[in-house]
């Protein structure tokens, strides 16, 4: 019989520590619950101790999800795990995550701690935590660049203080597949109770590596569980991408032979989903999700294509979730039909209320466009959650002109916690001078650090995604808006990054 992989996905968590990808309350549990509905074994929820905001997230989450397992992360001390096991309580299956660097960089340059005192904090904090969960994980920070020695001495403690999975982190992305199957392979040989852990793996994507390095883990370090992110989501370059590990495990399961609870059909709009909420957009040529993943382009793959679709294809689109009738509802489409294409998509709305906005916003766009698309349908879900955690701005109607030769002018109407407000201002462009019109009234001083419009359907007649990245006090935060016009696309996304900034949480990085 194949040995099951467990996936543990932490976009919630570690995706959501790339500078940026900050989401609200409401996002993350919009996005919890399409993992669950991906069947991910677990949920990387958050990190409690990090904020109180992060707290209430793990926690709201742990009360919605029932099907998969909810983890909560922890630095590996009493005050954290407290907090990390409050926020699992309502879980139906909850694991706490400890972590607690050993390379010998990080204890001396980070913690200053001995490799003494680091291994009895490692084994406290598990005996601590095993008091409060059966399910804990352990994690050595760094554990790919620590001494193989010290790491046995600590894993095996921990094993033995009843820790449950132990993960092995190439934190900073050094790793190289053969080096790192083998070197947890090493450790299950010399660690005696290292069966009664599951191991796990968790690659940072510095070297472009992050899948490779897991998948060896698997395969030749014998590791059971594989921490990644939608889309590859995380710090720096990024972690494990899900949809690549599980792509690659199901499309060549002659080689791997494992099995798999997720269910992946639902991973293109998983990754739209992410994506949209984030503001990160998936390059063109990205492997399963990108927009060009299934495109032949050369006349010769698409003549090979027509005449046996395996000449040139080892996957099927629509297997993950790409649907191959793209054009699917216009204005004369009901309730029911845009209700069952939400459904098909894998959304799902929370209240009669939502759906019944949703539908409003979809009239209001196919009087505007004729033909609207899944890519459509995902911005508008998306831009309604977008509205609905908005506590502080929103957009209601814009204006503006602009002729060759002339500055254009932007004059703008948006609420302020209900309060509708009118700015105006000219600029260098109409977007330019739309957001200085936003600007001239709420004064957030914040520093623009990027600024992208992608077209959400491929043609002029699409909408418009923009993504707006604003700084302000050493805080990051990334905005998206959707609009058959780029300008009110762009002034929305500049509203939702404003909004972003208003919750101020002030939070540790679980790395650094
Ligand atoms: O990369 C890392 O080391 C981590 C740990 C917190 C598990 O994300
Ligand atoms: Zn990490």
């Amino acid at each position: 019989m194949a040995d099951k992989l467990i996936i543990f996905d932490t976009t919630l968590r570690d995706g959501e520590q790339s500078p940026g990808a900050s989401m609200t309350r409401d996002e993350k549990l919009r996005i919890a619950r399409q993992l669950e509905r991906l069947k991910v074994d677990v949920i990387e929820a958050g990190f409690p101790a990090s904020s109180n905001g992060d707290f209430e997230c793990v926690k709201s989450i742990a009360e919605v999800i029932k099907n998969s397992t909810v983890c909560s992360l922890a630095r590996a001390n009493d005050r954290d795990i407290s907090r990390a096991a409050e926020a699992l309580k309502p879980a139906a299956s909850g694991r706490l995550h400890l972590f607690l660097a050993t390379s010998a960089l990080h204890m001396e340059k980070k913690l200053r701690m001995t490799p003494d005192e680091v291994y009895e904090q490692a084994k406290l904090s598990t005996r601590f935590a095993r008091n409060l969960m059966d399910d804990i994980e352990f994690s050595p920070e760094d554990g790919y660049r620590s001494d193989p020695d010290f790491l046995c001495r600590v894993l095996e403690a921990v094993i033995n203080e009843g820790a449950t999975t132990i993960n092995v982190p190439d934190t900073v992305g050094y790793a190289i597949p053969e080096l790192y199957g083998n070197f947890i392979k090493n450790l299950r040989e010399r660690i005696p109770n290292s069966d009664k852990a599951v191991w796990s793996v968790h690659c940072h994507n510095d070297l472009g590596m992050a899948v490779a390095n897991s998948l060896a883990g698997v395969m030749i370090g014998g590791a059971r569980q594989v921490e990644c992110t939608i889309n590859g989501l995380g710090e720096r370059a990024g972690n494990c991408s899900l949809e690549e590990i599980v792509m690659a495990v199901k499309t060549r399961k002659d080689y791997f032979n494992l099995d798999l609870n997720i269910d992946a059909k639902h991973i293109l709009a998983t990754s739209r989903m992410v994506s949209q909420t984030t503001g990160f957009v998936v390059q063109p040529n990205k492997a399963v999700v990108g927009a060009n993943a299934f495109a032949h382009a050369s006349g010769i793959h698409q003549d090979g294509v027509l005449k046996a679709r395996d000449t040139y294809e080892i996957m099927r689109a629509e297997d993950v979730g790409w649907s191959a009738n793209k054009i699917v509802l216009g204005k004369l489409s009901g309730r029911n039909a845009f209700k069952q294409r939400l459904q098909e998509l894998g959304v799902s709305m929370q209240s009669e209320a939502e759906t019944n906005s949703a539908f409003a916003r979809f009239k209001e766009l196919a009087d505007r466009k004729s033909e609207i698309f899944d890519e459509d349908i995902l911005a508008l879900v998306s831009d309604e959650n977008v509205t609905q955690a908005a506590e502080q701005y929103a957009f209601v109607s814009l204006s503006q002109h602009s002729e060759t030769g002339e500055r254009p002018e932007a004059s703008i109407v948006f609420t302020v916690l209900g309060q509708e407000v009118k700015g105006t201002s000219s600029g260098n462009g109409p977007v330019d001078a739309s957001l200085k019109a936003i600007e001239s009234h709420v004064k957030s001083g914040a520093e623009m650090v990027l600024y992208s419009v992608n077209a959400i359907s491929g043609s002029t007649e699409s909408q418009g995604e923009v993504t707006v990245r604003l700084q302000n006090s050493g805080r990051v935060v990334n905005g998206v808006g959707a609009d058959p016009d780029i300008v009110v696309a762009s002034a929305k996304a500049y509203l939702s990054a404003l909004n972003k900034l208003q919750s101020k949480a002030d939070r540790v990085a679980a790395q650094g």
